[in-house]
C-alpha cells in the first residue's frame, strides 16, 4: 500500500509562497516514478492559494483540496466555501473535522456527517480528523472520544468509498510534543478494528501531531500508521521532502 504524507497549510502560504514551494516540489518528483509508486501526496492549503497549487501541481499525482468546506453545496451562507466549486477548480479531496476546526470554530460531529456525505456525493476524498485533547487523555477517554468522532460523523455514508482517517492527539499538534510509539501503536490498533467493526473496507489512518523529519521513520513503522498529516514541517520543501522520503 501507497504511504500518505499530507501536508495542512493552515492559514499560511500566500499564493505566490505556495506557487514558490509547488515549483520546487515539483521539479524534484515531477518525474520521480519510483516515488509515486510508493507514496501518496496531498496538500490542504489556504483557500486564496487553492488555484495556485492545482495548478502548479497539475501534471503530478498530488491531490489537493480546501481545509474545510460548508455542508451546502450552495445557496444564502455568507463566507462560507462551497465543496462543487472545489471540485470544479480542480480539488480531489477535502480536509475535515481538524481540531482546531472543532476547538475555534464550534465544528460537531453532526455537521461533519453532513460534510463527509456531501464529499462522497461529489466523489471527493475525505480526510478527516479526530483525537482527543490533553483533559481528555487524562481522563483515560481517548478511545470513548475518537469511537465517537468516527461513530458519530461517519455515520450512514458509504462504507466502500475510500476514506482517510487522521489521528491527531490536539495536545500533540504544534506543541513538539509528539506522541509516543506506544501511545500512537495502541490507539491505531484500535482505530483499525473499530473502521473494521464498522465495516469499513477501504480506508487508511494518518498519525499526525509534531511529526518531523527527525520521528517520521519510527512513527511509519508503527503497525496501520499509512501515513502522516503534517502541519509545522510541510511548511517548508526540504523538511516535507524528508519526511516523504521515509
Ligand atoms: P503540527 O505538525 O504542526 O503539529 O500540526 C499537525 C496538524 O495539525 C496537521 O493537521
Amino acid at each position: 500500500m501507497k504511504k500518505i504524507f499530507a501536508a495542512n497549510w493552515k492559514l499560511q502560504k500566500t499564493p505566490a509562497q505556495a506557487k514558490e514551494f509547488c515549483e520546487t516540489f515539483r521539479a524534484q518528483l515531477v518525474a520521480h516514478t519510483y516515488f509515486w509508486d510508493h507514496k501518496e501526496v496531498f496538500i490542504f492549503p489556504q483557500n486564496f492559494s487553492l488555484d495556485t497549487v492545482i495548478h502548479a501541481t497539475n501534471d503530478t499525482p498530488v491531490f489537493v483540496g480546501p481545509q474545510n468546506i460548508h455542508f451546502e453545496k450552495s445557496g444564502a451562507f455568507t463566507g462560507e466555501n462551497s465543496a462543487a466549486f472545489a471540485k470544479d477548480m480542480g480539488a480531489k479531496t477535502i480536509l475535515l473535522g481538524h481540531s482546531e476546526r472543532r476547538q475555534f470554530f464550534g465544528e460537531t460531529n453532526e455537521a461533519l456527517n453532513k460534510k463527509v456525505k456531501l464529499c462522497q456525493e461529489l466523489d471527493l476524498l475525505p480526510v478527516f480528523c479526530i483525537g482527543e485533547t490533553l483533559a481528555q487523555r487524562e481522563a483515560n477517554e481517548t478511545e470513548k472520544v475518537c469511537f465517537e468522532q468516527l461513530t458519530q460523523s461517519l455515520n450512514g455514508i458509504d462504507k466502500s468509498k475510500r476514506m482517510i482517517v487522521a489521528y491527531e492527539p490536539v495536545w500533540a499538534i504544534g506543541t513538539g510534543k509528539v506522541a509516543t510509539v506506544a501511545q500512537v501503536k495502541e490507539i491505531h490498533e484500535k482505530l483499525y478494528h473499530k473502521m473494521s467493526d464498522l465495516n469499513f473496507t477501504n480506508f487508511q489512518l494518518l498519525y499526525g501531531g509534531s511529526v518531523k523529519p527527525d520521528n517520521a521513520q519510527e512513527l511509519l513503522q508503527v503497525p496501520h500508521v499509512d501515513g502522516f498529516l503534517i502541519g509545522g514541517a510541510a511548511l517548508e520543501v526540504d523538511s516535507f521532502m524528508k519526511i516523504c522520503s521515509h
